[in-house]
């Protein structure tokens, strides 16, 4: 037995998280593997010189089930426990976005296919690469993940994964599907599919029927999310200064800074979401790399703020449609927080979703699925 499966048993001991079959047999595959992991002979190493030819890579693992089971927890302690020089985790989508930059170098050069260099280069950076929430919702990613992951599997490297769904349901409906089907069938070839999918949404139960949606701004309030904060990412309280921030990436080049970032949570001042010139692309990159939001200090908005109602609306439209979950703090209930400024008309659909945000059923559903 190794540190995975260790430390699994260790937080079931101390109490941190409540004994699940389904998750304890996941941490013995992801415990075997990191076993495999640290014992292949490094490439380009002597061992790997006197073999004198490629070694097939230890194989991975795409573990999918429904949201709050514990696919994150699993794929964080496996990562954390992982002895290994070259491993990189990685937001799928934050990859993706990466893999396009790099394909655009490469095209712009004329070599050829793109896509060999960039594999090279990712097999070169990483020997175990570890995403968590694959989602496949556009076109051009779908088009070149059959290729591109043949590639880096070809070259050695291990894939580790979590999802919301079964490969067979990746992409499912999308546009031309019929290209990306060899990546379905690559992953139940060349990947163990485990399932997580046990009957208890542990996140769901961190919520644990506390509302989501707190009247007035002010310290009672911010206490209340800040213990959701804390319980949803199990960061010590007592470290309450450290909580770290992130800048994360938007289209179009520029960074977002993120006050507060910890496990797919981040929090956020309306002030700095809405007041400030910010827009879809902004919204839309918070809305994939974060499965909860916490606002603070939503006003009400009289016709004079009509920048910030419009920003608003575009923002819940993105956290809603990625079906993000939204804790906030405002100064009224939502049907009254811009009764009639320019677009108040429009503003009662937002009105609507984020009444349903805050119902049990929202709250159970995945992240990113469309
Ligand atoms: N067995 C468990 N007992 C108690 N809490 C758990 C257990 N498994 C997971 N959790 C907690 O539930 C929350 C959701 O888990 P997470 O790994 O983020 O789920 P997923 O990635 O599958 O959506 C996290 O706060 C996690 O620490
Ligand atoms: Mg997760």
């Amino acid at each position: 037995m190794g540190k995975v499966i260790d430390r699994y048993h260790a937080q079931v001991a101390a109490g941190e998280l409540r004994p699940d079959p389904e998750q304890q047999a996941a941490a013995g595959r992801l415990d075997t593997l990191a076993g495999a992991l640290e014992a292949a002979p490094a490439r380009g190493g002597l061992l790997s010189r006197v073999l004198r030819k490629k070694a097939e890579p230890p194989r991975g693992i795409y573990m999918w089930g429904g949201v709050g089971r514990g696919k994150s927890m699993l794929m964080d302690l496996f990562f954390d426990c992982v002895d290994l020089p070259s491993k990189r985790r990685v937001h799928f989508h934050e990859f993706m976005l990466e893999v396009h930059d790099r394909l655009r170098v490469e095209r712009s050069r004329e070599h050829g296919d793109p896509i060999a260099p960039v594999a090279a280069a990712l097999a070169e950076e990483a020997r175990l690469l570890a995403f968590d929430e694959m989602v496949v919702n556009n076109t051009a990613d779908a088009m070149i993940l059959s290729r591109l992951f043949t590639a880096l599997l070809t070259l050695g490297v291990t894939v580790v994964t979590t999802s919301n769904r079964p490969p067979r349901d990746l992409y499912k409906d999308g546009l031309n599907r019929e290209h990306f089907l060899p990546f379905i069938a690559l992953i139940e070839q060349k990947l163990d599919v485990i399932t997580l999918n046990g009957p208890t949404d542990y996140r769901l139960e961190r919520l644990g029927g506390f509302p989501t949606w707190y009247v007035p701004n002010g310290q009672a309030s911010t206490d209340a999310l800040s213990r959701a904060f804390f319980r949803l990412t199990d960061f010590p309280v007592e470290d309450r200064a450290n909580v770290p921030s992130a800048d994360i990436a938007v289209p179009g080049g520029r960074t977002l800074h993120v006050p507060k970032s910890l496990k797919g949570v981040a929090v956020f001042s309306f002030k700095r979401l809405c007041a400030e010139a910010r827009g879809a692309p902004d919204y839309l990159a918070i809305a994939r790399y974060y499965h909860t939001v916490i606002i603070v200090g939503i006003p009400i908005m009289g016709p004079d703020k009509r920048n910030e109602a419009a920003r608003f609306k575009t923002l819940i439209d993105e956290l809603y449609e990625h079906k993000v979950k939204l804790l906030a703090a405002a100064d009224a209930e939502p049907m009254a927080l811009y009764p009639d400024g320019d677009g108040a008309f429009e503003f009662e659909r937002t009105v609507s979703r984020l009444m349903e945000m805050q119902s049990a059923e929202y709250l159970a559903q995945g992240h990113g699925e469309t």
